[in-house]
């Protein structure tokens, strides 16, 4: 099918709720290239919003997901998984986790965090101890719990009555925090740099400061690593640029390379509270899922992906601040590893992604006057030369443009 085609078929049976598309269909893929119905090759500097970590076609992901599918593709939670086994363990043994849940997505694994934060304190005899502080602009997910855990009313608007009781509180404002925190508040749950607002880090004062608060309080600290986990800012997790370990954090995104798969990753003490019968998943965890997650996890640890994420996320801030001292437009860069917010300080984000797209370069944007760059992690300093070379020549042009 050509890609009118495709735009007719979809525009007739999916329902809308992407709006209008950029106009391609993607074909195939390698390394960190696509390549479209028409033959047109691009660089793809989005990586699937953060979950082709790996690139597109690894190897290494190919062969698992190939050798897996073969000989079983699932098989139910009532029966002993071998794969889901060593991809907790692999999970375990890589971070400050004791025991994992696999569920589908993110706002899967969110849920679970959030129903394992309350029943936690529900076992414990605090019947009322089910408040959850979150931020304000974070996104946790667009399932009934994780929309209301979500700060940011457009996406929550439809959606009342929303699911009780999450109490949203400004980034980085330790004081509006503690004013929020009272005797019922079971958890506070954030992103260590929020993604899709923009970009916005957590500062380390910040992250500590919430730490503190939550051991003086009895109050379970909950990070949301679905796009920030998996060596995206240069460690394996967030929370280890900030000297902090949370009781329990979440995965999806890079986990499963492109294969849906979330996690809920815990301490021992809280991951006691779910006992049979108290969560559960159809798919979550399942044989392929788990190969893809372990295959991903093996090409990270190996091929070390977590330094060249760090590394080339260093290279990729300088050289984009190299471009900012010649280019009056761009006001800030910000975020760590590969998870880079470019501010403008004009309103020509869209147009601006838009002729990136034309010359063959995925970016995201956020809102008038963020560009978001989540590429694969294994991105090369020639790959990130290319791009701000284009990104230069476009910003130019459109300051021209008024
Ligand atoms: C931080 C964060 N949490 C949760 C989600 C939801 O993940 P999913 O779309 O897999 O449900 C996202 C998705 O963008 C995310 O960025």
């Amino acid at each position: 099918m050509n890609l009118n085609e495709i735009i007719e078929l979809d525009k007739s049976y999916y329902m809308n709720t992407f709006g209008d598309r950029t106009p391609v269909c993607f074909e195939y893929g390698k390394g960190i290239n696509l390549w479209d119905t028409e033959g047109k090759k691009y660089y793809d500097f989005m990586g699937g919003i953060a979950v082709n970590a790996l690139g597109h076609a690894h190897p290494k992901l190919v062969e698992a997901i190939k050798k897996q599918a073969e000989k079983l593709i699932h098989c139910s939670n009532l029966y002993y998984i071998e794969k889901q086994a060593k991809l907790a363990k692999i999970l375990v043994d890589n971070s400050c986790a004791d025991k994992v849940f696999f569920a589908n997505s993110g706002a899967e694994a969110n849920e679970g965090a959030i129903k394992l934060a309350r029943i936690y304190f529900k076992k414990k005899g605090f019947d009322n101890k089910y408040e959850i502080i979150t931020l304000k602009n974070s996104f946790h997910g667009r399932t009934l719990g994780t929309v209301a855990a979500t700060g940011q009313e457009k996406y929550q608007k439809y959606y009342t009555a929303l699911l009780q009781k999450f109490v949203h509180v400004p980034i980085n404002d330790i004081e509006t925090l503690k004013a929020a925190v009272n005797e019922n508040t079971c958890a506070i749950m954030l992103e260590p740099i929020q993604g899709e607002s923009g970009v916005n880090p957590l500062t380390h004062e910040y992250i500590k400061a919430v730490k503190k608060l939550c051991d003086e309080n009895n109050i379970l600290l909950i990070f949301d690593e679905v796009q920030c986990g998996i060596g995206r800012t240069g460690e394996l997790f967030a929370y280890q640029h900030f000297g902090v370990e949370p009781d329990i954090f979440t995965l999806a995104k890079a986990l499963g390379g492109g294969v849906p798969i979330g996690a809920v990753c815990a301490k021992d003490f809280v991951a006691a509270a779910f006992e049979p019968g108290d969560h559960g998943s159809t798919f979550g965890g399942n044989p392929l899922a788990c190969a893809a997650g372990i295959a991903v996890m093996e090409a990270i640890i190996e091929d070390k992906l977590v330094e060249n994420s760090w590394n080339m996320g260093q290279y990729f801030k300088d050289k984009l601040s190299d471009l900012a001292k010649e280019c009056s437009c761009i006001s800030e860069v910000r975020g760590m590893g590969l998870m880079l917010g470019v501010q403008l300080n004009n309103d020509k984000a869209v147009e601006v992604k838009n002729k990136l797209f034309n010359r063959g370069y995925l970016v995201g944007s956020v809102g008038s006057n963020i560009i978001r760059l989540l590429p694969p992690l294994i991105i090369t300093k020639s790959d990130i030369d290319d791009f701000v070379k284009v990104f230069g020549e476009i910003l130019n042009e459109v300051k021209g443009d008024k």
